[in-house]
């Protein structure tokens, strides 16, 4: 991995942290942070050592959104580089990120505002630590949420609570963002790195490439209908079938059915018997 300066790339036990990392700036989310997210991304994409990936911030922050000062202010005057910037952010937020083909997990330790909803909803699975609080401020200073921002709120949140945050701009912590279903946990701070761990812990169990057609397979059946949705999930199921090394599906049938070593309602077969 080459030496990033806003981001942090750090593998352990075959899960990769990536920390956006200008503290002092709160995470915001610059041009130059930008590209190295989306070199990571698409270098970690093929990373053999990478079976889980968690998008975290540095410091009291997640992230305070796009950054005001470089990715608007400074490109606002020359389309070339607004354009770049525009379609790098949105390259690695949502098409690297969304599409990243392991599971993703967003640690919401702090601050999490406007543009910074694009990597939270991205992000497969989220948990956020109580203290952390999150924001669609677009509307406080003369700007929709845009990006995909917008979508991404409708997306994940009921019509009500997205049209609220985005109308009002009102601040609301962790616990909320569970309630609403923005997360799918909110612990206190302290507990946040334990919590994503034992998460992790839990996935790393699970057959990778099983979890990576998972994935796909919401994803894409999220916007077809129910004919289209059970002929594509007939050939995804074929294909997971073709291009799982590990014979999952078989095994797990041994273990169960033959071998009567594992319960597959209770818990992952044990990749490692032969
Ligand atoms: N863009 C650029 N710089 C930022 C941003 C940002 N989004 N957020 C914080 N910073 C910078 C500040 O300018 C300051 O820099 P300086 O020390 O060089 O003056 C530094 O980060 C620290 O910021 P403070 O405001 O002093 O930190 P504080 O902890 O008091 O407040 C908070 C944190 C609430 C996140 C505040 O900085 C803030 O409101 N930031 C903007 C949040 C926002 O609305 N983002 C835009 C969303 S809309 C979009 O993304 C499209």
């Amino acid at each position: 991995m080459p030496n990033y300066e806003c981001i942090k790339v750090e593998n352990e036990n075959r899960v990769t942290t990536v920390t956006l990392n200008r503290p002092n700036k709160r995470n915001a989310m610059s041009p130059q942070l930008n590209e190295e997210m989306l070199d990571a991304l698409t270098r970690l994409a093929v990373d053999p050592q990478t079976d889980v990936l968690v998008l975290t911030g540095a410091g009291e922050s997640f992230t305070a959104g796009m950054d005001l000062q470089e990715y608007f202010r400074d490109t606002e005057h020359d389309p070339v580089l607004s354009e770049r910037a525009k379609y790098v952010m949105r390259e690695w937020s949502y098409n690297k990120l969304r599409f990243f083909p392991r599971v993703t997990i967003a640690a919401v330790n702090g601050w999490c505002f406007g543009g910074g909803f694009m990597p939270l909803v991205s992000c497969d699975l989220a948990i956020a630590a109580d203290e952390a609080q999150f924001g669609l401020s677009e509307v406080n200073w003369g700007i929709l949420p845009g990006g995909l921002v917008t979508k991404d709120v409708t997306v994940a949140l009921g019509y009500r609570d997205a049209m609220y945050y985005a109308l009002t701009g009102k601040t609301f912590d962790g616990q909320r963002a569970k309630e609403i279903g923005l997360v799918n946990d909110s612990v206190p701070r302290a507990e946040l790195d334990g919590a994503v761990r034992e998460l992790t812990e839990t996935l790393l169990k699970l057959n990778p490439v099983t979890l990576r057609s998972t994935k796909e397979a919401l994803r894409m059946s999220t916007d077809m209908n129910y004919e289209q949705s059970a002929d594509y999930l007939a050939a995804k199921s074929a294909q997971l079938t073709m291009r799982d090394p590990e014979r999952g599906r078989v095994k797990g049938l041994e273990q169960f059915l033959d071998k009567k070593t594992f319960k597959p309602g209770l818990g992952a077969y044990d990749r490692d018997k032969k």
